[in-house]
């Protein structure tokens, strides 16, 4: 506990902390997960013998765990180093696959993990789109319809934004990029855990997920793939995670994870009813101090 904190307490002031879009505190479940993994389950997943075994099994239930979080497949999910790489692989991943540019288009409200890369990519000779959003911060499906070309193959557009909370509308984006014939991107890490998402009927070809915004381990991260959807992998090694993420996975962050995810599906529909709750409570009382623009929607 820091100084300051001490010196609050002591004069009866507490703490409130409201910034778990930036991170949320690790669940008691999910740290006694990665403890027991660090103790006993430190093999090497891929190890053929049987503590390489027992590490597998722990690395597959956490997959069956995040996969189910999204009505996924398990062999759709792919483990990452966080929410970072999962955008990453997903722009630069697709990207690889062609010899000469062509065009993507992102939002104007992308977190970097998806603008940089963005970046990169218009240095290579990429053309790249950012669309604008209204005063909501919401992308209209027209805008997106018209925006793509001929050689659109790729569109990334984020779900629920990071600093404003803006939800997109996922659905009606995704089928405008599928009647198009381009792949579909969102990052998902403001949203997974705290609205249902169903990749079974959700027209996305890949979907980012990070941990520890759902109460699990910083440093751990998936990539929802559509069966069929190939990508070319960023780091090369081994062959973990199908050969498109090399390195030793970590264990018991992805362990972790899975437990994290597994809570946060089976309390997904009481978590929307509190949250929504908490911002209206936070919004009248706002409300109360006088002048200030509350925006609902
Ligand atoms: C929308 C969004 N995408 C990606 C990330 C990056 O995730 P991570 O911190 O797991 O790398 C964040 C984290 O702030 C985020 O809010």
């Amino acid at each position: 506990m820091g100084q300051a904190t001490l010196r609050l307490e002591r004069l009866g002031l507490m703490q409130i902390y409201l910034d778990y879009s930036a991170t949320t505190p690790p669940r008691p479940e999910v740290m006694a997960t990665v403890q027991s993994a660090m103790a006993e389950q430190w093999g090497n997943p891929s190890s053929l013998h049987q503590w390489g075994n027992r590490a597998a099994t722990v690395l597959e239930q956490a997959r069956s765990q995040v996969a189910g979080l999204i009505g996924a497949p398990d062999d759709a999910i792919l483990f990452t180093a966080g929410g970072t790489e999962a955008d990453n692989l997903a722009l630069l991943g697709v990207a690889q696959r062609y010899r000469q540019p062509q065009h993507l288009i992102i939002s104007s409200v992308e977190h970097s993990a998806i603008e940089k890369p963005a970046q990169q990519l218009e240095q290579l000779g990429w053309q790249v789109t950012r669309l604008p959003v209204d005063r909501q911060g919401r992308l209209h499906p027209d805008d997106l319809r018209q925006a793509l070309r001929d050689n659109t193959v790729l569109v990334s557009i984020i779900y629920g934004q990071s600093e404003v909370g803006t939800l997109q509308p996922i659905e009606r984006l995704g089928q405008v990029v599928r009647d198009h014939g381009a792949l579909f991107h969102t990052d998902a890490v403001q949203v997974a855990g705290r609205l249902p998402i169903n990749v079974q009927t959700l027209p996305v070809d890949l979907l980012s997920l990070s941990s520890h915004k759902i109460y699990g381990p910083q440093g751990v991260g998936a990539l929802y793939v559509r069966p069929g959807v190939a990508l070319l992998p960023l780091i090369l090694g081994g062959n973990q995670e199908q050969a498109l993420r090399a390195g030793t996975q970590a264990l018991p962050n992805i362990a972790g994870f899975g437990v994290a995810a597994g809570l946060a599906a089976q309390e997904l529909s009481q978590e929307a009813v509190r949250l929504v709750e908490l911002r209206d409570r936070l919004f009248d009382q706002l409300d109360r101090l006088g002048p200030t623009h509350v925006d609902r929607g």
